[in-house]
């Protein structure tokens, strides 16, 4: 196996709830997943990313585990999951796991007995401290909304959760859990699984003073303010001593909070803890000016092309980079960052993918976006599943801060369940997810954007996908090339270069619903160029490239010749 494969890989992320339901029951399931694996396997995708599918009373949708050697009876059996994983390989495909080990659920066995009180020997499992002046032990508000503290009558203590009341944090301090997790982590190694997808794992070494933050601080301004401890990257280099070294793993950790700095650690290309990271800071962009995600707020194209640009040249040859748009915390990118009028929905869509599948980095592609999945027109409050949107919407209305109407209209906008609703297989009834009643609302717009209309389609979102996917194996320079953007001022289009060696690509995208004429540097305008890939017929290279509305394009030219 050559080495650092998954630097060339593209990574196709299931949400199981969503994906396909293979019994009726309305949620999706792993032998759902298995039935759809030759779609996979046609878009080319190298490896899949699996949210959780493990014991969970589902508070958070299987990110509150409660056994991590058990599959969610609502998904299946572990026999499933066995001839899943055979055939994911099979097909020369890769599985990588969710490992969610900054929190447990509250009903996970390590958590119950830990509640029992202070004497249990799984007490400092988990994070408890005393009152402070009568009130929680700081000001941290949880990610779901409230403070992220819970009181414990019996035992005169809080315990912290960093996310919702039934997920409370472990304490990595205590050497004792992080056997526990590596132990876990071999298991399904050993069972022969890829890697894993670590979960929040930024957020694993608390601050040991646990500090208040800034005064009125919540929700995900306040957990940035416990990311990257102090500990966190001991414990990584742990973790890869114990787990990850001498076997051929891909890992990539969530790191909210992360900076280009602490990047440059957590995936170093020394290997010393994960392959690459997630950052977040272009889909957090479009927050309000004090990190709050409840607005619906554009943000301009400078903005982005400077955060994006930041990564590609900050982590170029030291680090690497995971490139997405989408999962299954972000709202659909075609509604965010394109345009999912009828009109522009595929064009932009497409535009969108080429301005991220030609950056250098390990592309995620979220189940629906290679159709062009779009945002979904919740009519009120009954219509969303997702905790975090409804705390957020009872709490806000509640406190008075926004008016029913504004704060729905801020969940259609950045509501998880955006991403939540089911997979658009076909046009028959539920979109060809379930022969039931599906758990989350079906987008009404399966009719349009449907997988069976799109496979076969040559100018498809999909086939669009998947000649990406294939131009990333051919050409080495999307892999390796050096990164440098061109018109940073310009809020009508992202245009840049990539070179490596004597080869040059040369990306341009248009975010603008309108015309336009973008003139090339002068030392590019003599070069033949070829077009590699574009979403409009007849595109024509010259000193002036004639853009029209979400036109991407990208050319391609070797110095020299
Ligand atoms: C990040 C996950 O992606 C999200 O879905 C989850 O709610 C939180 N971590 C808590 O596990």
């Amino acid at each position: 196996m050559e080495k650092d494969w998954w630097k060339k890989s593209v990574v196709y992320q299931i949400y199981p709830r969503s994906f396909c339901d293979s019994d009726g029951d309305g949620i999706g399931d792993l032998n759902g997943i298995t039935g759809k694996l030759d779609y996979l396997k046609e878009l080319g995708a190298d490896v899949i990313w699996l949210s959780p599918v493990y014991e969970s009373p589902n508070d958070d949708n299987g990110y509150d585990i409660s056994d991590y050697q058990a599959v969610m009876k609502d998904f299946g059996t572990m026999a499933d999951f066995d001839r899943m994983l055979e055939e994911i390989h099979a097909r020369g495909m890769k599985l990588v796991m969710d490992l969610v080990v900054n929190h447990t659920s509250d009903e996970h066995p390590w958590f119950q007995e830990s509640r029992k009180g202070k004497d249990n020997p799984y007490r400092d499992y988990y994070i408890w401290k005393k009152p402070k002046e009568g009130k929680e032990p700081n000001n941290w508000g949880s990610c779901f909304g409230g403070p992220a503290w819970e009181y414990e009558e019996s035992s005169g203590e809080y315990y912290l959760h960093l996310f919702s009341v039934k997920q409370p944090d472990l304490n990595w301090e205590n050497p004792q859990v992080r056997r526990e997790v590596y132990r876990m982590m071999n298991w399904w190694l050993d069972k022969g699984v890829d890697g894993f997808r670590m979960d929040v794992i930024s957020l694993i070494s608390k601050d040991p003073d646990f500090p208040d933050g800034p005064a009125g601080i919540t929700g995900y301004a306040a957990f940035n303010y416990c990311a990257n401890g102090p500990r966190v990257h001991e414990y990584l280099q742990e973790m890869r001593r114990e787990v990850l070294d001498g076997r051929d793993t891909i890992t990539v950790g969530e790191c909210s909070g992360v900076t280009l700095e602490e990047a440059l650690k957590y995936a170093s290309c020394d290997g010393k803890e994960l392959s690459m990271v997630f950052q977040f800071e272009h889909v957090d962009l479009d927050f309000d000016e004090k990190g709050n995600k409840w607005t619906d707020r554009k943000c301009r194209l400078t903005e982005l092309k400077e955060v994006l640009s930041r990564w590609q040249t900050g982590l170029y040859g030291r680090a690497w980079n995971s490139l997405f748009w989408c999962n299954h915390d972000q709202p659909r990118v075609v509604s965010r960052f394109g345009n999912d009028s009828p009109e522009y929905r595929e064009v932009s869509a497409k535009m969108l993918a080429v301005c991220l599948h030609m950056m250098q980095g390990t592309p995620y592609i979220y189940q629906g976006e290679e159709l062009g999945m779009t945002n979904v027109p919740f009519k009120g409050i009954a219509d969303f599943r997702d905790l975090d949107s409804i705390n957020a919407y009872w709490e806000l209305t509640g406190k008075g801060i926004f008016k029913e109407e504004e704060m729905l209209r801020f969940l259609r906008y950045k509501s998880r369940d955006n991403a939540r609703t089911p997979m658009q297989w076909d046009a028959s009834p539920n979109a060809g997810f379930t022969e039931g009643e599906p758990w989350i609302m079906v987008n009404p717009n399966y009719g349009e954007i449907n997988a069976a209309d799109q496979i076969g389609r040559e100018d498809s979102v999909f086939s669009f996908y998947k000649e990406l996917v294939k131009l990333r194996k051919e050409k080495p320079v999307i892999v390796n090339g050096e990164y440098r953007l061109l018109d940073p001022e310009s809020e009508d289009v992202f245009v840049y270069e990539r070179s490596f060696h004597e080869e040059h690509l040369l990306v341009v995208c248009s975010f603008a619903e309108k015309e336009l004429l973008w003139r090339l540097p002068e030392e590019m305008a003599g070069q033949a160029a070829k077009r590699v890939i574009g979403n409009y017929e007849g595109q024509q290279w010259g000193p002036e490239l004639m853009l029209r509305p979400y036109e991407a394009s990208v050319w391609e030219w070797t110095k020299g010749e």
